[in-house]
């Protein structure tokens, strides 16, 4: 049977996702938004490009969580984009409600699903739908490192003139202004980066990935990145779909790795039909894993901001 797969918001990422999803044949998709017309009026368009696409997967849109039930995985995308000058933290207060009120629906509906977190802060984010789905760590996790790590493959093709397949990378912790791309982990078709870039060209790449999200920011001045985040959360939905135990960056629960304990923080997992399947601690460097935990640090600040919160979250899960 074919899956079924809920996109919450049917803002610019969450359309966009729905697109990706029904062109690629993925699943059958439901979009839910509170705006009412807006996910139907979006679905309906996108359902008749199918013929088209030649695929024939359902896409339907919805202002009823009714509609999702029994959806095997949900994509977040609900939540305030920022605004040239904002961080991604200054979304706090107002996505943590729009998050907590989604997560609450959703699971009333699919209490079997995973859940894939868009909205912004994206780490602190991910708290919100743990705590108040109750889910296993496996089946809640975030989206941002694979498209930190797009960007940097894509400013490093684009200086080497190559293709974006031939490069690999890995850019990990939160998905904020301290995320770490990997130099030493960075390789075209095998070939250390350092042997091809000089350390400046590289720095410049670094800071340019760093800064990614605000760069599009500036450009478009009423909100934020989409068709790329809508493709890196759909690159993990087809890994969860197809169980192809891809290895990704994902924000994931840790649990003692790297030193880490109790936060979500983007790290390379495995990514199948139960979810996280595995955590892979890479060997980092003392620099390396300084960064990684300062970025973990980050992540804190903003989960200590919540704690109250989440902790009346989590005891109304178990009451
Ligand atoms: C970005 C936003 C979506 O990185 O977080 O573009």
């Amino acid at each position: 049977m074919r899956k079924k797969v809920t996109v919450v918001g049917a803002g610019n990422v969450g359309a966009s996702c729905a697109l990706r999803l029904a062109e690629k044949g993925l699943a059958d998709v439901v979009v839910v938004d509170i705006l009412e017309g807006i996910p139907q009026g979006k679905s309906l368009d996108i359902l008749q490009a199918g013929p088209i696409g030649g695929v024939d997967v359902k896409v339907a849109g919805a202002n009823d969580y009714a509609a999702t039930a029994a959806s095997d995985i949900v994509v977040f995308t609900a939540g305030f984009p920022r605004k040239p000058g904002m961080s991604r933290d200054d979304l706090l207060w107002m996505n943590y409600e729009i998050v907590k009120a989604t997560t609450e629906q959703v699971v009333k509906h699919s209490p079997d699903a995973i859940l894939i977190v868009v909205a912004n802060p994206l780490d602190a984010m991910c708290h919100v739908a743990h705590a108040v789905s109750g889910f296993p760590k496996q089946r809640v996790m975030g989206m941002a490192g694979i498209l930190d790590t797009s960007r940097f493959r894509t400013f490093i093709a684009q200086e080497l003139e190559v293709s974006v397949r031939d490069v690999t990378t890995m850019v990990l912790g939160g998905h904020g202004d301290t995320m770490v791309p990997l130099v030493r982990h960075t390789s075209i078709a095998g070939i250390p980066i350092t042997e091809l870039l000089d350390g400046d060209t590289i720095q410049r790449l670094v800071k340019r990935t760093r800064d990614g999200g605000a760069e599009i920011v500036k450009y478009l001045k009423t909100g934020s990145a989409y068709y790329a985040p809508a493709a890196a959360a759909v690159e993990m939905v087809e890994a969860i779909v197809h169980d192809s135990k891809r290895v990704l960056p994902c924000s994931a629960y840790l649990e003692g790795e790297y030193g880490i304990d109790g936060l979500f923080v983007g790290v390379p997992v495995k990514l199948g039909a139960a979810g996280i399947e595995k955590v892979f601690e890479v060997q980092l460097s003392a620099e390396e894993l300084g960064a990684l935990r300062k970025s973990a640090a980050a992540v804190k600040e903003l989960v200590d901001v919540m704690r109250p919160k989440l902790t009346e979250a989590k005891a109304a899960v178990e009451a």
